[in-house]
């Protein structure tokens, strides 16, 4: 196995509570793996060595909510929402109408030109949910794809109720809950869905997640998005990994967060996008809450892919600190999906890292949009 020293590393920001942040540091890979990490002065011998000349060294960020598997532009829906029309769920039905009539192959390419677009800006590890497809068929077939590009894969049949059974949402439940996820179980190893009014209440959302975890799959909810709502407590109560949004929360929500494993996971992408109030994250912080960062990368309510950008919102916009945004985006985003692979550069974890053209992390919420990353490193090899 060859053993590649990254030297000259002016700032390696480990995400390690025992490593910390090391100065003027070297990074050892050894086949997929970290084999060592520690000041350059300390480091062992190695076949070949790669000079990072001073820049500062990030683990590969961990997007742990996306959306990558539809068809169709929503652009004039934002155009509009600008001008001052609400976000509402109902606009997933315009993707799900063009996920239908896009073949395998159109799908496909769509999700890995956003998985490649990603990878640029330096995320390595990416969660892909379904939810534009909504009959057995096509959520089978987009989950299929979304296997195709990463293990993170995750069943949201539970969207919204498709438009043939706008009146009979409990058949839809019993569907998605009976012969979807039978169709889809194989090709997932998490199960969603979007607790809201005007998608699925509290009981239909129970039903779903308990169906997905007989099944053997983990369990991850959409709460408390565009309003508040009994979702983050169903998600703690469950034992989810993961509440994503969190943008309207109760005393006893943030409560039930601080006193379980559930990670709060925040997607600023969407206020942005929907021009929302942010999430709070810093009550969140101060309450003991576990954060994570994600794009939610969608056609509607987020078409962002970058985890930069989201980074740069978390500081400006919701108070995190660059050294918590950073950890969200990649320690952080390892625990919504229960990884200790990931999201971290110590000796066993998978050679994830970024490579920034600046001296500090500091300077991805400091230089927003513009484009740092120099280099990106997935499983020992370079990729960017
Ligand atoms: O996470 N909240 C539900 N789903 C997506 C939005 C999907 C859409 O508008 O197409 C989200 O924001
Ligand atoms: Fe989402």
């Amino acid at each position: 196995m060859t053993a590649t020293l990254i030297d000259g590393i002016g700032l390696l920001a480990t995400q390690d509570p025992g490593l910390g942040e090391i100065a003027w540091a070297a990074l050892l890979v050894e086949g997929d793996r970290v084999a060592w990490v520690g000041r350059s002065a300390d480091a062992p011998p190695a076949d070949a060595r790669v000079d990072a000349v001073g820049r500062c060294v990030v683990p590969g960020f961990v997007d742990s909510h996306a959306h990558l598997v539809f068809a169709g532009d929503r652009a004039a829906e934002f155009a509009a929402r600008m001008s001052g029309q609400p976000y509402g769920a109902g606009g997933i039905r315009t993707t799900v109408d063009a996920t239908r009539a896009a073949s395998d192959e159109e799908l496909g390419a769509r999700a890995a030109r956003l998985v490649t677009e990603m990878l640029r800006q330096g995320t390595t590890t990416v969660e892909i949910k379904s939810g534009y497809g909504l009959t057995v068929r096509d959520e089978a077939r987009s989950l299929a794809v979304a296997r195709m590009l990463t293990e993170e894969t995750t069943f949201l049949g539970a969207h919204v109720v498709p438009p043939e059974l706008a009146d009979d949402p409990a058949a839809y439940v019993a569907l998605v809950t009976g012969p979807m996820l039978e169709a889809c179980a194989s090709h997932a190893r998490w199960v969603d869905a979007f607790c809201e009014r005007g998608a699925f209440d509290a009981d239909q959302a129970r039903a779903v997640l308990e169906a997905g975890a007989a099944r053997g799959l983990g369990m991850r909810l959409h709460a408390n998005q565009l309003g508040p709502g009994p979702g983050v407590q169903l998600a703690c109560e469950l034992g989810a990994a993961s509440a994503d949004h969190c943008t309207h929360l109760s005393d006893a929500d943030v409560e039930a967060l601080a006193s379980s494993r559930t990670v709060a996971t925040l997607l600023p992408g969407a206020e942005f996008s929907t021009r929302s109030p942010y999430p709070e994250a810093r009550r969140l912080l101060d309450s003991g809450v576990t954060v994570a960062l994600a794009t939610d990368c969608n056609p509607g309510s987020s078409y962002t892919s970058s985890m930069p950008f989201c980074l740069a919102l978390a500081v400006r916009e919701m108070h995190m600190t660059p050294a918590e945004a950073l950890w969200a985006s990649t320690a952080g985003g390892a625990a919504a999906l229960r990884r200790d692979d990931v999201g971290v550069l110590r000796p066993g974890a998978r050679a994830d890292l970024v490579v920034l053209d600046a001296p500090s992390y500091v300077h991805l919420a400091y230089r927003p949009g513009v484009p740092l990353v120099a280099a990106v490193w997935r499983a020992g090899r370079p990729v960017v």
